[in-house]
């Protein structure tokens, strides 16, 4: 269980736009160990999908991934050599011909948050199904459309077989994200990245994946990243979670101790609007303001200006990320808030926040 096949460190993506630089992952570091479900939880536009997508290396025009490492077992899907004037990618990175050919879909399938971008809407919904299975997999003609059915079937298709031949628009929208959930599991990859694939669906449907998702990581060890903004569904199915904010992860570790031990006060802020087992709906409260724009992210702290808990100092001192707590198996649980150092935070006085309600 302790092998690691994913890591992601100091990874930073910019999108240059006609209105600036926009910094959407601004130096992000996480990994993932074989058989693993890793959380990435956080408000929208916190970047999660750049993150993911960055990590497949499917970033486009105007965007770019210009710093930081990923490594998938010993294979540099993205690295940079300082050469003291500028940083330039390094030789050993993968090729784009082996991205497709040996990591995309078999060993690190993704799915995408909106389902329509995936599927080609003049091929049936089971043929292309088929079609992914046979790419990625020793499995052809019957054999693989047996599989699609099967892995349609486990998504909760009804009369999967009958509905094998379908196009896309006569799926709903949630059929077609499960659609892509069968297309990823028919792949068997090693990793799963999946970008909010249960949000479009109703709580059964939700629960019936979540479970699966279960089954397969018990059955195959595969491991996955989960995306979604719903701390319900992290403390469901994830081992390990990565809060994120504005470009960066603020908290980090295993589900249990970033529950109940929080340190980081928009985790705090993130758990408590959740409705909650142990809390009434009365006790639920919605995060105040909203996000600010990754073109001009706050000085300091970048949650300053929405924190409960801020003071004068993370107005103009960035944090850390820094083991925070010692957990129970050794895992690391890392925080960024200057609650944790030792930079006159308990001295000051609270910051006056004006919040945009
Ligand atoms: N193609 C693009 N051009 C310019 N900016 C972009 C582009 N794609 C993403 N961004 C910006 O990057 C930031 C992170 O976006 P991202 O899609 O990763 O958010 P997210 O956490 O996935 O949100 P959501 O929960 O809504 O899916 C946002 O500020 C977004 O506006
Ligand atoms: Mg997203």
């Amino acid at each position: 269980m302790s092998d690691t096949i994913l890591e992601v460190t100091d990874l930073k993506t910019q999108f240059y736009t006609e209105r600036g630089v926009v910094r959407a992952v601004d130096g992000v570091s996480f990994d993932v160990k074989q058989g693993e479900i890793v959380g990435l939880v956080g408000e929208s536009g916190a970047g999660k999908s750049v993150t993911t997508s960055s990590v497949l290396r499917l970033i486009e025009e105007p965007g770019e991934v210009v710093g930081g490492e990923v490594d998938y077992m010993g294979r540099t899907i993205v690295g940079f050599e300082d050469t003291g004037e500028e940083l330039v990618p390094r030789d050993e990175m993968l090729t784009e011909a082996q991205m497709r050919d040996q990591i995309r879909g078999n060993e690190i399938a993704i799915i995408f948050q909106d389902p329509m971008e995936s599927l080609n809407p003049v091929y049936t919904v089971g043929g292309q199904v088929k079609e992914f299975i046979e790419l990625n997999r020793d499995l052809s003609g019957e054999e693989a459309k047996e599989e699609a059915i099967e892995m349609l079937r486990r998504v909760g298709i009804p009369e999967a077989a009958e509905r094998y031949g379908d196009y896309p628009h006569e799926f709903s929208g949630g059929m077609r994200q499960r659609v892509l959930i069968a297309m990823a599991l028919g792949c068997r990859p090693n990793l799963i990245i999946a970008d909010e694939p249960t949000t479009a669906l109703d709580v059964t449907v939700e629960g019936q994946i979540l479970e699966l998702v279960n089954d397969l990581q018990a059955e195959f060890g595969t491991s996955f990243i989960w995306v979604t903004h719903d701390m319900g569904v992290v403390a469901e199915i994830c081992d390990r979670v990565n809060v994120m904010y504005l470009g960066q992860i603020v908290e980090q570790g295993p589900v249990d101790e970033i529950f109940h031990d929080t340190q980081h006060p928009y985790t705090e802020a993130l758990l408590n609007s959740i409705p909650r087992p142990d809390r009434t709906v009365d006790d639920l409260e919605p995060i105040e303001g909203t996000m600010p724009s990754a073109r001009s992210p706050p000085s300091g702290c970048r949650f300053h200006p929405r924190c409960p808990d801020a003071r004068e100092p993370c107005r103009e001192i960035e944090p850390a990320f820094e083991q925070v707590a010692e957990t129970a198996d050794g895992a690391a649980h890392r925080a960024s808030c200057l609650k944790h150092e030792e930079v006159g935070y308990w001295e000051a006085e609270p910051l006056e926040v004006e919040v945009e309600k």
